[in-house]
């Protein structure tokens, strides 16, 4: 078997314990997804930053830690790439534009240069680490242009890329400076994945149109290259949500809510502070639903955790604020001595907690307003009691939709139709519950983590490089 080595922007926090492992912990994240796939390859190692900052001259030194067979090989960055790359051109004009955040997005020349200069160091710290028969996997918009700068230092063995996020459809993907370097940077990858049919179809149509790419329904064809297109929705590590029978009775005595909310009921929400997660209008929607139905005053709790994520750039800590006064002015104006409609939390908490809590909660809101999949949805189906299940309310607009189509599917932009998704989860019936999270467990079974990394990794062994236009395609089954 190849060897696996992984290369994202950040190397997964490898911290346990309750309260600690930073935005990842409290919010699906790649990291448990991509570590599920890892283990499976003997040998395998992950590159990326260890989140430390760094001084200028010490940027060439690679560190290096093993954590249960895997080699995680850290790079730093300096302050002025963490703000030009990471702050600025990943997150003020990468992260806004894919996620159709139009308003939000600014290009800035200076940091579209840092980007490139961060891949093209760390495409040199890494390619001496690389065997011919490696089969490397770039992860996520931080590295749209790593295989090409590989590419460059001479590396030609097979690579692939999976975007985490949303492709955004063409008229918002050519605001960016050059966005036909960024198509023909990526189509140096031999396998380019997503997490849905609509994101491989915009990044199609956006090769097709501005390179002149061919498309035969599976590859894109450009200048010799052969590209494998496909979608691979992300799944979770279902051991670590699924609960076992100590689990089960735990949560029938509800011993992490009980105390806090008595015999109330509880809506939950898990997000890192994002403005694409839609926390300000899940909370108004909240607001007009309590407003309309009374009779739930005093009768549901709505607990938001919030993960601080991002917290340097400007956009995040508005939201920040945005949400904290909206928090207090619902409680006070809604709230009574004994009862406080919304409690908040800005802070990450472990993956154990959560599943308790997910248990506990009769819903989860998760309800973004825009999410290439949203794997805190897929934790809580895994999570639930299947004898007493609680229900799934998810935007239509979060990919993890494409597949859970038994959860109440609302749309994030319109507040009546959110609140009407509350009430209907707190109403329906056990039975439908049951039926419903029955459905809901079997798809999420059906695609974890470790599939998800299956189906990836043998189209990449599949595919391999193939530079020949005229070779016959490789027969793939369309995803
Ligand atoms: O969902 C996109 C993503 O970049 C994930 O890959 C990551 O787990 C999460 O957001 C957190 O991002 P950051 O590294 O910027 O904290």
């Amino acid at each position: 078997m190849s060897r696996l080595v992984v290369v994202s922007n950040r190397l997964p926090s490898l911290r346990s314990g309750p309260n600690v492992g930073g935005p990842e912990a409290a919010a699906g994240g790649l990291a448990p997804a991509v570590l599920a796939a890892l283990r499976r390859h003997a040998g395998s190692s992950w590159c990326g930053w260890t989140g430390r900052v760094a001084q200028d001259d010490e940027t060439e030194a690679l560190s290096q830690r093993i954590v249960r067979g895997v080699r995680f090989l850290g790079l730093p960055l300096t302050k002025v790439e963490v703000e030009l790359y990471y702050n600025g051109y990943c997150n003020r004009t990468l992260w806004p534009l894919f996620h159709c955040f139009q308003d939000l997005v600014h290009v800035r020349l200076e940091e579209e240069r840092a980007y490139r200069s961060v891949q093209r160091r760390f495409a040199s710290a890494i390619a001496p680490q690389l065997r011919a028969d490696d089969l490397l996997w770039v992860h996520d918009y931080h590295l749209l242009l790593f295989g090409r700068e590989l590419r460059e230092i001479g590396w030609t063995g097979r690579a692939g890329f999976f975007l985490h996020i949303p492709f955004p459809p063409l008229e918002l993907f050519t605001l960016l400076a050059d966005p036909a370097d960024t198509l023909a940077a990526l189509l140096e990858y031999d396998v380019v994945g997503f997490h849905v049919p609509r994101f491989a179809e915009n990044y199609v149509q956006a090769a097709t149109r501005l390179l002149g790419a061919a498309w035969d329904g599976t590859h894109l064809r450009w200048r010799g290259r052969v590209q494998r297109v496909g979608a691979f929705p992300v799944g979770i590590d279902l051991a670590t949500f699924v609960p076992t029978p100590a689990d089960l009775e735990r949560s029938r005595r509800r011993e992490v809510l009980g105390k806090v909310v008595g015999d109330r009921r509880v809506l939950v929400g898990v997000d890192r502070l994002d403005y694409t997660k839609g926390i300000t209008e899940r909370i108004l929607a909240f607001e007009e639903f309590l407003r309309r139905s009374p009779e739930w005053r005093n009768r549901v709790v709505f607990l938001q955790i919030a993960a601080p994520s991002r917290t340097h750039v400007r956009a995040y800590h508005e939201r920040r604020r945005q949400v904290e006064t909206l928090v207090s002015r619902v409680n006070g104006e809604l709230g009574e001595h004994d009862w406080m409609p919304i409690r908040y939390l800005y802070r990450a908490y472990s993956q154990d907690f959560l599943s308790d809590l997910y248990r506990e909660a009769d819903a989860a809101l998760i309800t973004p307003l825009r999410d290439g999949m949203n794997l805190v949805a897929k934790e809580f189906v895994a999570a639930q009691d299947p004898e007493h299940p609680g229900t799934l309310v998810l935007s239509r607009t979060a990919g993890a939709a494409e597949e859970l189509r038994e959860a109440v599917l609302v749309n994030p932009f319109v507040q009546s139709d959110l609140a009407r998704g509350i009430h209907e989860a707190l109403t329906m019936s056990e039975s439908e519950r049951r039926r419903r999270h029955r459905a809901l467990f079997a798809r999420v079974r059906a695609g974890t983590a470790e599939e998800w990394g299956r189906r990836f990794l043998g189209e990449l062994e599949r595919v391999g490089r193939i530079t020949d236009p005229e070779a016959p395609a490789p027969s793939v089954m369309t995803s």
